[in-house]
Order: structure tokens, then C-alpha cells, then sequence
């Protein structure tokens, strides 16, 4: 791999080499080097449609000739409307107007503030405290970050982070409560009820969480009947309900919204990633008819928004990618492809270190312990999710490793997100590599 840590870039990492990548295509990346990349995750669970597809590129280009850019505050572009159509007809009809912007943090921090204003129009104007949990993750602007509970991530900022309240994590495989599936009795449901009372539900505006977890813990997720409870309780204390579908929305999980495996329907939902399918920086907020409605029947202002947000560009990308996806029937191939990632990752369950294999769809978490009987995490020192990104990368795959989901203190992980189009064959190469990566990587520290 180049290196190029020389150059005038201010990237993630300062010293050590990233890969340069002169072409995408499918499923693979190919660098300056020379070598081809299996895209395991999907940039950062983005690319949904695969990379390099020529007519969304097309459609960017007709876009910028016609119109590039007109600022939402004054103006709108046919195809804007045209693009929330779109996002509500996916929703099947759940959700009624949709707010756009440019990412996954001015999404989360657009519900936030959308719910905030809900209740000010609707006359209950000391409602603005917002809940979330602990290893969550909702975006790294101080707002975003600030109801996320992802500890690495917080740690450097945390003097310039509000003051939000984060319940215990709903996190099976290391549950809070020291419960199991058997004994499970929806604890971390119910400590939403017990946080809005001791706050006082006239204080408590929303309540925000992912219905499948990203990178703080590797596509975990709660048992089924959690997001009905929740819904209850939202609705017992005039709370709103924001799911941050931004990772696991747009198809993600073999249905078009997480959500939808739920009895339970979000007054708001924070999207991005798979909306544009990586081909253009989009997020959105996508709320109920009844939070619109609201705003535009008292103040009909919402004062909120990046001069990007809802640009005719990103507007002609989202239409197309809606419109690609349903055309090639991609969510569905979603669905077919997770189910068979799903029998391909459990052979791994032979390695020492492979302690728990969750998700959904064509998103899914290996998790990796020191001893699969106790739980006991890898030592920290290790850095062994990393050891795991590294050497996947020489090996042809490219899988994002993560750590902290126990506690932020220690939980190695890497989460799978590749594009639908992936075949078995890619996912069998995909997968087989993997397997070789780990047990090069055991050998080398040991295990
Ligand atoms: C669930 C979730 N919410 C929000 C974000 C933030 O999105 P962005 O990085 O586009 O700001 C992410 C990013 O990974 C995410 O996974």
C-alpha cells in the first residue's frame, strides 16, 4: 500500500499510511498499487448499490447542467419533491414530509431539534431534554456526539458535550442487567419509563436510538418485542421517538427500515449512508404527518438547516438510488444475500476468539472474546479488531474494526456491510479470507 503520509492531508489517522484507491467497481475497490479490495463494509456501511454505477454519475452530471445549486430558503427544485415522494413511498406511507440535509450528524441533530419544536407548537414548551444510551452513536458534531454513547469517541470532547441522560445499553450478548434471552424481562425498556418519570415527563422531549447498532456494537440489537414497549412508553408521556436509521436504514437490513421488523412506528427517523448509496453526502430527517402538521398549523417556521441541505443534486441522486434499488429489487437481494452471509459467518464460529455473531440483512458484527465461556474481553493492549482490519487489507478485504462496546473500556468487533449486489461466490472469497486473517492474527498473539 502507498505511503502516503506525507501529503498535506489531515486525515483520521496522522501517522500511519491510508490507502489510495484509484477505482471502484461492484464490490471492489482497486488501489494505486495495484491490488483489489473485497469493500467488506461498504465504505462506512454506505455503498448499498455497489460502486462505480455509471447512470447515478450520469444523472449528477444532467443535474449540474440544469440546475447545480439554488438555496433552500428561497427556492426548490422539482425534483426535491420528487425526492421525498420517494423517501415517504418507501416508508409505506409511515412518514410524511422529509427535511433534508448533507450527513448522518445534521440528521440526528435535525430530529433532535425537530422534536424540540414539535412541542413548543403544540404549547409544552419545557420539553427539551432528549434520552438516548450508552455505545450508541448518532454523529460526531457536539450536539450528536452528545447523545451518543460511543466512550472512545466522546472521550476527547466530553468538556464541550451537553448534558444528555444515556440508559444502560441494549446490548444482549453483555447485558446490562446480567440477564439472559430466558430471563429477559425487557429491563432496558423499562428504564426508559423509570428515566422519563424521575426527570419528569414534562422536561422529556425524545427519546433516539438505533434499531440496529453500527460500529460502537457491531450490528447488536434488542429482542423483538423491545421497540413495542418503547413505543408504549413514548406514548404514555407525550415523548417523541427518533430511530437513527442512518447505518441500518435505505434497505441496510433486507427491509427498507429497521423499524419496520417492529409493531412500532418512530415519530422521526434520521437517515443518511444508503440514501444516496455513497454517490453524494445526503441525510434526512423523516417525520409523521402530526409532527408537520403541528409546526405548520402554530409557527410554520422550522429556523434550522446547512446551506446544502435539500441542494438539486443530492436531490437527482436520491431519486435515482430509490429508483435503483427497486428497480434491480435490491432490498430483497438484501435480504437473500444477509441469509446466506448469515451460514457463511457461523463457520467462523470455530475460532477461539469468536465470541458472538449478530445483525441483520447484509449487516453483521463479529465480536471477539479471550474465553467464549466467560465473556472476558480481549486484552486492550492487543488492539485486536485493528490487528484484524490490517491484516484483512493485505489479504484483499476490507472490513472496519471497532472497540468499546463493553463498557468503552475494552470489546474488540469489526462489522460486515457490503454492497447488495454481492454474489456468494464474492461472499464465500470474502468470507474465506476473513477465516485465514483470523487465524493468522490468533497465531500471532498467541491464541
Ligand atoms: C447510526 C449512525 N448515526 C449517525 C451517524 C453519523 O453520520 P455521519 O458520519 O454521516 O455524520 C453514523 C455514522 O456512522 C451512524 O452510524
Amino acid at each position: 500500500m502507498s505511503a502516503n503520509h506525507k501529503d498535506h492531508i489531515l486525515g483520521f489517522y496522522l501517522n500511519r499510511p491510508t490507502p489510495s484507491i484509484v477505482k471502484a467497481e461492484g464490490v471492489y475497490l482497486y488501489d494505486d498499487q495495484g491490488n483489489r479490495i473485497i469493500d467488506a463494509s461498504g465504505g462506512a456501511i454506505v455503498c448499498s448499490i455497489g460502486h462505480g454505477v455509471a447512470e447515478i454519475g450520469a444523472v449528477v452530471a444532467e443535474q449540474i447542467k440544469k440546475v447545480a445549486f439554488v438555496f433552500r430558503r428561497a427556492f426548490q427544485t422539482p425534483n426535491l419533491a420528487q425526492a421525498a415522494a420517494k423517501v415517504c413511498e418507501t416508508t409505506h406511507g409511515d412518514m410524511d414530509r422529509v427535511f433534508f440535509v448533507s450527513g448522518g450528524s445534521e440528521a440526528t441533530e435535525t430530529a433532535v431539534k425537530l422534536a424540540r419544536k414539535y412541542h413548543i407548537d403544540n404549547g409544552n414548551p419545557s420539553r427539551f431534554r432528549v434520552i438516548s444510551r450508552w455505545q450508541s452513536y448518532h454523529g460526531s458534531t457536539m450536539g450528536a456526539l452528545s447523545w451518543s454513547g460511543f466512550t472512545s469517541r466522546r472521550a476527547d470532547f466530553t468538556p464541550y458535550l451537553h448534558d444528555f441522560v444515556h440508559l444502560p445499553a441494549t446490548y444482549c450478548y453483555r447485558c446490562w442487567y446480567g440477564k439472559s434471552p430466558d430471563t429477559c424481562g425487557h429491563e432496558c425498556a423499562q428504564a426508559l419509563e423509570n428515566e422519563i418519570l424521575a426527570l419528569g415527563p414534562e422536561t422529556v422531549s425524545a427519546y433516539i436510538a438505533e434499531p440496529v447498532s453500527g460500529h460502537s456494537l457491531a450490528a447488536a440489537f434488542p429482542p423483538d418485542e423491545h421497540f413495542k414497549r418503547i413505543r408504549k412508553i413514548c406514548d404514555r408521556y407525550g415523548v417523541l421517538m427518533i430511530l437513527d436509521e442512518v447505518m441500518c436504514g435505505v434497505g441496510r437490513t433486507g427491509k427498507w427500515y429497521a423499524y419496520q421488523y417492529h409493531d412500532a412506528i418512530p415519530d422521526i427517523i434520521a437517515l443518511a449512508k444508503g440514501l444516496s448509496a455513497g454517490y453524494y453526502p445526503v441525510g434526512a430527517a423523516v417525520v409523521r404527518a402530526k409532527i408537520h402538521d403541528t409546526i405548520a398549523g402554530k409557527s410554520g417556521v422550522f429556523g434550522s438547516g446547512h446551506t446544502y441541505g435539500g441542494n438539486p443534486v443530492a436531490a437527482a441522486v436520491v431519486c435515482r438510488v430509490i429508483d435503483y434499488l427497486q428497480e434491480h429489487r435490491l432490498v430483497e437481494r438484501c435480504a437473500a444475500m444477509g441469509a446466506y452471509l448469515a451460514t457463511k459467518l457461523e463457520t467462523l464460529k470455530s475460532h477461539p476468539t469468536v465470541g458472538d455473531i449478530r445483525g441483520r440483512g447484509l449487516q453483521w458484527g463479529i465480536e471477539f472474546v479471550r474465553d467464549k465461556k466467560t465473556r472476558e474481553p480481549l486484552d486492550p493492549q492487543i488492539h485486536f479488531s485493528q490487528q484484524i482490519q490490517d491484516e484483512a487489507l493485505r489479504r484483499g478485504v476490507h472490513i472496519e474494526s471497532s472497540f468499546g462496546c463493553d463498557r468503552g473500556q475494552a470489546g474488540d468487533t469489526i462489522i460486515f456491510g457490503p454492497p447488495f449486489i454481492i454474489t456468494e461466490e464474492q461472499i464465500d472469497e470474502m468470507i474465506g479470507i476473513i477465516d485465514k486473517t483470523l487465524t493468522a492474527v490468533e497465531r500471532r498473539v498467541g491464541i
